[in-house]
């Protein structure tokens, strides 16, 4: 343990610790709690490195770069800039392809003490990565986890995003938005799924088990993660383009398809009402309420994610610098729920729903004659059990 040593050198790790990378190979750092943070580090008299992960596409040279000129501050009457690099010179930023392995790989904290020329016990890591700080100190350098912006979890897997293009800002703001996109439209499919159950039901008969899983899922995610996270977040980005010269008119279509598709969720959860709690006769009707309204809405927000992808989010990041789309992603995470894994578990239970065989195929698969695989299978669950 690096206990009793005393602490000569702090290394920083670059993204989402000192800011966000929202292109490949350009850092925009918190503010203003980074430069704060580099500043009473500096107070301390210690060398301050980084220890980074890039991408095979970004070299050493680039990250170096990247971290430099990453801008911390403008002084407004001077113009001038503070970067990263007034506190870290070019030698002092190590990376993963000058060490030849990955953090957490302990040897890459060794050779980032070696390069700065301290004892790896003399030294302390920081980053917002938990297995990263683990492998530090695996490698008997101390570590220090530092919390980035609640929600950054999910912000890990977009760091792939192109540059722009004619239908896409390259912003981050943008890369969340389409992320979430991509699990609407699961959610879309199983809509139709269970559209198409309903009209072949027998209403005479008691719903199926699986259909109404599926559909008491259906409804929960379109109450708690479509309208809270995602269309409270688009509408809390549209302002910002506007204060900064958008004319709103542009956008107008987009509050009112939400409008019209809110206006189908009130209709969805009245026919949720009469189907659990309406008498028999009244049932038959709900359920054909119930999958027109779904009909309604998924036609409609089909097309409207693909405009907003191609047109929207072009157009609104068009009018954001760097500072105002990392200053709109702290916005985002903090809109409806920081963390949305627990509704891409929702969405994959509501698929298996809609995927098991309706409860009369069950029954014939149970009275079918065992293939000798079934009995395999069988016989090592029985297994498994004891
Ligand atoms: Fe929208
Ligand atoms: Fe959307």
């Amino acid at each position: 343990m690096a206990e009793g040593h005393p602490l000569r050198a702090v290394f920083f790790d670059a993204r989402d610790t000192l800011g966000s990378v929202d292109r490949p190979g350009h850092l925009v750092p918190y503010r203003p709690t980074t430069e704060q943070l580099l500043e009473s580090v500096k107070a301390l008299g210690v060398k301050i490195g980084v220890i980074t992960n890039l991408p095979d596409n970004v070299s050493s040279e680039q990250g170096r770069k990247m971290v430099r000129e990453a801008v911390l501050s403008e002084e407004p009457a001077t113009g001038k800039v503070r970067t990263i690099g007034d506190y870290i010179p070019a030698a002092h930023i190590i990376t993963n392809h000058d060490a030849g392995v990955d953090k957490p790989d302990p040897r890459i904290y060794k050779k980032a003490a070696e390069l700065l020329g301290v004892h790896v016990k003399e030294a302390l890591f920081c980053g917002e990565n938990l297995p990263e700080c683990l492998g530090a100190e695996a490698a008997g350098m101390r570590a220090q986890r530092k919390p980035f912006p609640p929600g950054g979890e999910f912000l890990s897997a977009l760091i792939t995003k192109l540059p722009s293009t004619k239908t896409n800002s390259g912003r981050a703001f943008e890369a969340l938005f389409e992320h979430e996109h991509v699990l609407a439209d699961r959610i879309f499919l199983c809509g139709h799924k269970i559209a198409d159950a309903l009209k072949a039901l027998d209403a005479t008969k008691p719903l199926p088990a699986n259909l109404r899983i599926a559909m008491g899922l259906f409804v929960y995610l379109i109450n708690n993660f479509a309208d809270q996270v995602h269309l409270r977040a688009e509408e809390a980005v549209i302002p910002i383009a506007v204060a900064r010269g958008m004319d709103p008119r542009l956008a107008q279509w987009a509050i009112n398809d939400h409008e019209q598709v809110r206006a189908y969720w009130g209709s969805l959860n009245v026919a949720w009402k009469r189907i659990l709690t309406g008498d028999d006769d009244d049932r038959a009707w709900a359920y054909g309420d119930f999958w027109r309204t779904i009909e309604a809405q998924v036609t409609l927000l089909d097309h409207h994610a693909v405009r907003e992808n191609d047109e929207l989010f072009p157009l609104l990041g068009g009018f954001f610098s760097d500072q105002d789309d990392t200053m709109l992603m702290g916005i985002l995470m903090q809109i409806g729920w920081s963390n949305v894994g627990p509704f891409v578990t929702m969405v994959g239970a509501m698929e298996n729903a809609l995927a098991a065989p309706p409860a009369a195929a069950r029954l014939a698969i149970k009275n079918a004659p065992k293939t000798k695989s079934a009995k395999t299978r069988g016989n090592a669950r029985a297994r498994a059990a004891r």
